[in-house]
């Protein structure tokens, strides 16, 4: 079988490169093992974002009586929100493989192996490309000395839960760890976080973190930083981690989030001589691995592994092989959401990484408070917004914190990306009562003429 191109792996990096090129005129085939869609439909996003909404309704009926509504919870029922969870998938999934045929893409299922810098071998049938793109994606890694298993899970096995565990610990206090300790806190549990690094989201503006520790120890979530794990042990009814300065945290279960490993193991990219670090596939900036007409994208590609980079990825690999000339990407500009309660939402630099990168002196910044925005008193958040500054200069990073504020990240990422100075967004109206005016609000503070704001 003879193919302009060959994709391996249908997650999101995958799938992309294989729409988009389809959609280009490229004749394809998309190899996968499982089911399209990958992680992020199968075992990541999708469906913690469907836990996180029926978190989000918990909530609300908890603090019903707040708002002089009548309401009771009288308890999450996890067969119910898995039932949930499960139907917003199925039907995405429907969705997905509908556009994967609909487009004229050759959908092979099975395991593939790089076998030739123009060929994947699935089972006794030798698939050759023109061009070859690797997409295999990533897999919940854990530390040396902590097995998963029994008490130990990872997120995979956190999504197929049919108990709201009593008081999990939740090794990472990363995006994953995050979200899931939002989850569990809300369907009742108590939870407590080990993280390594001095914060949690260590990744984040040092304003977020605090913020949201603050509103995390307000929710009764326990969190130890700058906690080292020296070893985990589990009995029939508990897991207990033994910390380095000798503490324990002990629960009925322990979330391993400490971040996600690239999936090439065994896959023939060694054999092949694909320029590799720590298992991740080296490329240039165009994606190309430089052997043969080999790409690759997503999560096996180091940066950050979001579907959405996956995404463009695979689109910008697929305008290439058809001979068009997209820029690369800026990993610094690709949105970042963590849609733990309250939200975090960011992109561009931090202050810190601003400043390191231009002076201390070059950099201003300013953070407008949700305490001054009306939509966001309405819904009972607080948090901030707060812009990262090249003084005299153009917006080079947002860092925002609050309920909600996931959905203010593309107005946040225009004025990032286009390199807006503060002065071209403070001219632009924000409509009355919406939490996006915050984003208003914080560029007038910026260009000298704050309007909801106190001295
Ligand atoms: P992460 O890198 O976000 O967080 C892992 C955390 O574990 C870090 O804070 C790290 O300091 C800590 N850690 C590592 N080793 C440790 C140790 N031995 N002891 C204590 N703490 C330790 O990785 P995470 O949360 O597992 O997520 C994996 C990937 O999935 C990330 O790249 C993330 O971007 C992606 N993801 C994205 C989501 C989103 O966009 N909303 C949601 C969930 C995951």
């Amino acid at each position: 079988m003879s193919f302009d191109v060959v994709v391996l792996g249908g997650g999101s990096g995958g799938y992309a490169t294989a729409l988009r090129g389809a959609q280009l005129g490229l004749n394809v085939a998309l190899i996968e093992a499982d089911k399209v869609g990958g992680t992020c439909l199968h075992r990541g996003c999708i469906p913690t974002k469907a836990m996180l909404h029926a978190a989000e309704v918990a909530d609300a009926v908890r603090e019903a009586g707040k708002f002089g509504v009548g309401a009771q919870l009288t308890g999450v029922d996890m067969t119910q929100v898995n039932a949930f969870k499960q139907g917003v998938i199925d039907r995405l999934y429907k969705g997905l493989t509908g556009l994967v045929s609909g487009r004229g893409v050759t959908l092979i299922e099975g395991w593939g192996t790089l076998v030739a810098a123009n060929a994947v071998q699935v089972g006794d049938q030798r698939i050759e490309g023109k061009h070859v793109v690797l997409g295999t994606g990533s897999y919940a890694r854990s530390i040396p000395g902590v097995e998963i298993g029994g008490r130990v899970i990872t997120s995979d096995q956190a999504l197929q839960m049919d108990y709201v565990p009593q008081n999990p610990v939740v090794l990472g206090g990363g995006v994953i760890g995050l979200e899931f300790a939002s989850v569990w806190t809300s369907f009742g549990a108590k939870v407590q976080i080990v993280e390594g690094l001095p914060r949690l989201a260590p990744n984040e503006d040092e304003a977020v973190s605090k913020a949201l520790e603050r509103a995390f120890r307000k929710r009764g979530i326990g969190f130890k930083t700058g906690a080292m794990v020296a070893e985990v042990f589990q009995d029939e009814n508990s897991v207990t981690v033994k910390l380095q300065n000798g503490e324990t945290v002990s629960g009925d279960i322990l979330l391993v989030a400490v971040g996600r490993g690239p999936r090439t193991a065994d896959l023939g990219y060694e054999a092949q001589g694909l320029p590799m670090d720590r298992g991740f596939v080296l490329t240039d900036d165009r994606l190309r691995t430089g052997v043969g007409n080999v790409w690759a994208v997503g999560d096996i590609v180091p940066g950050l592994q979001l579907a959405h980079r996956g995404f463009q990825q695979g689109i910008a690999v697929a305008e290439r092989i058809a001979g068009l000339n997209p820029p690369p990407l800026i990993e610094a500009n690709i949105p970042r959401v963590t849609y733990c309660e309250p939200e975090i939402a960011s992109i561009g630099l931090t202050e810190a990484a601003a400043k390191a990168a231009y002076g201390e002196d070059a950099i201003e910044t300013v953070e407008y408070n949700l305490a001054g925005n009306g939509k966001s008193q309405v819904l009972q958040t607080q948090g901030f917004v707060k812009v990262v500054s090249l003084k005299g200069g153009p917006v080079l990073g947002m860092h925002m914190l609050g309920s909600r504020v996931g959905e203010l990240v593309g107005e946040a990422q225009l004025i990032v990306s286009w390199e807006a100075h503060p002065s071209d967004v403070a001219e632009l109206v924000h409509a009355h009562p919406t939490q996006d005016e915050a984003i208003g609000e914080a560029f007038m503070a910026l260009a000298g003429k704050p309007l909801h704001a106190h001295a």
